[in-house]
């Protein structure tokens, strides 16, 4: 038998650690929240998407009635980007969740479809996505998505 090990590296960082541009991108996603619909989860997730350009792009989850019609907010910001500027890589994406006014102390990690639509947008473009976690305990960073989505699917597998 042979063993295929997979190790994540992920790195916490303290607001005053990130670069301006980071930080301001981490206020985006935390001002995002206040965008976000969410009636029936209360739960509040805001987005912010870096592109290379240096736009940024927001995002916030938006629920339905019928619960799987809703969307999260990394894919709200990253099919707007998409969307708005189809020819700009995305670099970074931040992500902040609250409940009622008060930001998670320890961050959310995006969901499993949320991994792949990432995966997707890197894949497009051949730039990587710096991913940063918003939690008031600390900011978790994955320099791309590879640590969050150890073996990938990717298109060219097909
Ligand atoms: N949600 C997000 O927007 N992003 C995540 O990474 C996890 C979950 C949303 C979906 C739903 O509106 C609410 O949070 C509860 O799952």
């Amino acid at each position: 038998m042979k063993t295929y090990k997979i190790e994540a590296v992920l790195h916490i960082h303290e607001m005053a650690d990130l670069s301006e541009d980071d930080r301001e991108l981490v206020e985006a996603a935390k001002r995002a929240t206040n965008n976000s619909y969410a009636p029936y989860s209360k739960f509040r997730v805001g987005a912010a998407a870096r592109l290379a350009n240096g736009a940024i792009v927001i995002g916030a989850n938006q629920e339905n009635a019928a619960f799987p019609s809703g969307l999260c907010a990394e894919r709200t910001a990253l099919f707007a980007a998409s969307a708005q500027h189809p020819d700009q890589p995305v670099v970074a994406l931040a992500i902040a969740a609250r409940k009622g006014t008060r930001f998670l102390e320890k961050p959310i990690t995006p969901c499993g479809g949320c991994r792949q639509v990432i995966s997707g947008v890197e894949d497009r473009h051949g730039v990587p996505v710096r991913i940063m976690l918003y939690g008031t305990e600390g900011i978790y960073v994955s320099e791309g998505i590879s640590p969050l989505l150890p073996l990938r699917f990717v298109g060219e597998d097909m």
